[in-house]
This record gives structure tokens, C-alpha cells and sequence, in this order.
């Protein structure tokens, strides 16, 4: 049994499907602060299996403690935690307690409960500027943000407790830059509020939620002027924690990019959704960001090397199965949970 922290959110879902059409049994746990269980339910009807959920917070020691020992529980993949760049300099306790808190309790709980595998989500922002691309795992670290940091505190927390007991196998896997959807258009990412990143905002103005997107400056060193970045098919992502945990049958730590090494600009990815699509995306140019760097993108190299890994979707597929999420979910999961459901299930 996998216990998979987040597991309602965007990522975790498709983490959800790959685990369960692998065999594997699940027992997600979620505090559903920033997502909604019919997500979950959608999970289960698509793989034909059922899933554990337990309504949680990860800073509830108790309540991972019990369900680590009731379910079984033999690995943890954590995606729990919250992500906005933009929030954490607002608010950066927050951020620092639910997630190096919130993975401290839930790390604890492993301990007591004598289960030391652990897959933990972390990012590309831990390596805050590049100094040379692409960016492989020697780059050094340097996040620009409280959010940022929080997955460095957790990266360098982890690689102590491996340190202190080498009986731990843990994966700290660095995204890059995670978009599309399922193919079936049933589960995607579903943001509360105005999205923070690019692929939700274009595919909200094209369904024609918002008016235009803004592009956040078009005077950087590219060759369109507007941000690169390694966008990543999300169910291409998914199978990447699999793949993590097949390597993790043995003690060690290690820690990868997952990536597709390619970038795409802003612009590319207007065009690419207009074609998939047939909407037009309105569009302003903003300042810059404080904090956003021009280009960005992963070398993949050693997650093939190692895990046997690699992405396969294009910026096409990426748009089309994104696009084919919000035109059959224009409001999200919103309304779509099983209304004789109680919380847990
Ligand atoms: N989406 C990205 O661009 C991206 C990039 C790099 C890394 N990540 C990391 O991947 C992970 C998943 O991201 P996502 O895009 O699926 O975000 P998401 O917000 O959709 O999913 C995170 C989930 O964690 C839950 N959660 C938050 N705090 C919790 C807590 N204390 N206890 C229990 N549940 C809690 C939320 O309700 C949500 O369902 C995060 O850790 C994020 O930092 C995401």
C-alpha cells in the first residue's frame, strides 16, 4: 500500500492513476485545501479500482501515525504542500510550516511506523538563477523565494536523515515545469482563484473565464523576448514517481531532475494552444516578475540513465489534453463531487 500525500491536488491525481493502473494500492491523504475529492472519485472510475481517502493534514502526526499502520503502508510519495511562488513571499511562515513542518510530522510518523521509503516532490526553483544550461542536478542551489526554499530546507532535511540511518530510500525529484491533463479530459489541474501559472490562465481565457492573459515581460534574451521554461506532461510526470519507487527497492538517496530538456517560450505555448484549440488567446505584455529568470530547462539525462525514465508527450499533446480538460470542465470539479459521499472513503 502507497501512501500518497496530496493526493487530491493536480500532480497527485495523475500520481493517483499511474500507481493504480500499475497494481498498486492507494491510500491518498489530503486536507483538500487547495483541491476537491471528486478528482479522486474521477481517478477510481477511470482505472476501474478503488482508492483509499483519508481526510488529513501531514502536520497531524497522530493521524499519519494511524493511518501508516492501519492501511499497511509500505512507501510514502509526498506532494503535499503549498506551491505558490507569488503567496510565499506574502506569506512565508505559512509556507514554511505546512511544508518543512508539515514533512518533518509526516517523517516522524515514518519513523515510528518503521516505513523508510519516500518519494518527495521538489522543483526546478530550488536552483534558483542558472549560471549554465541546461540545468542538471550539480548546478548550485540558490531559490529566490520562501517557496522555493522550503523545498531546499526539506532536500537538505531529508539528505540528513539518510545521513543518520542509511536503512532510508528516498527520491527527492526536482519538476520542471508540470501541464496537460489526462487524455480523457476527466482530471486536470483545477486552480482555486486566479491561476498562478501559465497553462490554467490561457486555458481559462480561451473557455472564456478571463479576458486575456498577460505576459509577464517580452525583453528578456530569448528569441520571442518572452520567459523559456520545460513544460512537462503531467501524466508523463506521474509515471516518473513510478518509476522512482521500482529504483527505490534498495537503500539510497537520490535525487533527479524530471524534465523533457526542451524549452518552449511563453509565445510558443499562445500559438501552440490557439492551433489546438481554435480560440484565440488575447494577450498584454507586463512588466517582469521580480524573481523570474529568462530561460530554464532541466537535463533529463540522468533520470533515463538511472530510473529508465523519460518524457514522451509534445507541446502539442501537452495543449490539446489540457484544452480538452477545461472545455469538459469549464468550472473545474466544481459541483462534480458524489453528493452521498462522506469524507472519507
Ligand atoms: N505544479 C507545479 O508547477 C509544481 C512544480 C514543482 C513542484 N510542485 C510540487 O508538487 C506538489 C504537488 O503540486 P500540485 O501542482 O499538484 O499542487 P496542488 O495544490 O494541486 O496539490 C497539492 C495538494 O496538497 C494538499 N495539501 C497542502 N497542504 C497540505 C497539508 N498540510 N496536509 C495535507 N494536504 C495538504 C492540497 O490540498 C493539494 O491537494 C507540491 O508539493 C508542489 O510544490 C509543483
Amino acid at each position: 500500500m502507497i501512501l500518497l500525500t496530496g493526493g487530491a491536488g493536480y500532480i497527485g491525481s495523475h500520481v493517483c492513476m499511474a500507481l493504480l493502473d500499475a497494481g498498486l494500492d492507494v491510500v491518498a491523504v489530503d486536507n483538500l485545501s487547495n483541491s476537491n475529492k471528486a478528482s479522486l472519485e474521477r481517478v477510481q472510475s477511470i482505472c476501474g479500482r478503488s482508492l483509499v481517502f483519508r481526510h488529513a493534514d501531514i502536520r497531524d502526526e497522530a493521524a499519519i501515525y494511524d493511518i501508516l499502520r492501519c492501511c499497511g503502508v509500505t512507501a510514502v510519495i509526498h506532494l503535499a504542500g503549498l506551491k505558490a511562488v507569488g503567496d510565499s513571499n506574502v506569506q512565508p511562515i505559512t509556507y514554511y510550516e505546512n511544508n518543512v513542518l508539515g514533512t518533518m510530522r509526516l517523517v516522524s510518523a515514518m519513523t515510528k511506523a518503521k516505513v523508510k521509503t519516500l518519494v518527495f516532490s521538489s522543483s526546478a526553483t530550488v536552483y534558483g538563477i542558472p549560471t549554465y544550461l541546461p540545468l542538471d542536478e550539480k548546478h548550485p542551489l540558490g531559490p529566490t523565494n520562501p517557496y522555493g526554499r522550503t523545498k531546499l530546507f526539506i532536500e537538505e532535511m531529508l539528505k540528513d536523515l539518510h545521513r543518520s540511518d542509511d536503512e532510508w530510500r528516498i527520491g527527492i525529484l526536482r519538476y520542471f515545469n508540470p501541464v496537460g491533463a489526462h487524455e480523457s479530459g476527466l482530471v486536470g489541474e483545477d486552480p482555486l482563484g486566479v491561476p498562478n501559472n501559465l497553462l490554467p490562465f490561457v486555458a481559462q481565457v480561451a473557455i472564456g473565464r478571463r479576458d486575456k492573459l498577460t505576459i509577464w515581460g517580452n525583453d528578456y534574451d530569448t528569441p520571442d523576448g518572452t520567459g523559456i521554461r520545460d513544460f512537462i506532461h503531467v501524466v508523463d510526470l506521474a509515471s516518473g514517481h513510478l518509476s522512482a519507487l521500482r529504483h527505490l527497492k534498495e537503500p539510497g538517496l537520490l535525487t533527479v531532475n524530471l524534465g523533457t530538456g526542451a524549452g518552449s517560450s511563453v509565445l510558443d505555448v499562445v500559438r501552440t494552444f490557439e492551433a489546438v484549440s481554435g480560440r484565440p488567446i488575447p494577450y498584454a505584455i507586463g512588466e517582469r516578475r521580480a524573481g523570474d529568470v529568462a530561460i530554464c530547462y532541466a537535463d533529463p539525462t540522468l533520470a533515463e540513465r538511472v530510473l529508465g525514465w523519460k518524457s514522451t508527450r509534445s507541446l502539442a499533446q501537452m495543449c490539446s489534453d489540457h484544452w480538452c480538460w477545461q472545455s469538459k470542465n469549464p468550472d473545474g470539479y466544481r459541483g462534480a463531487e458524489h453528493p452521498e459521499r462522506s469524507s472519507d472513503f
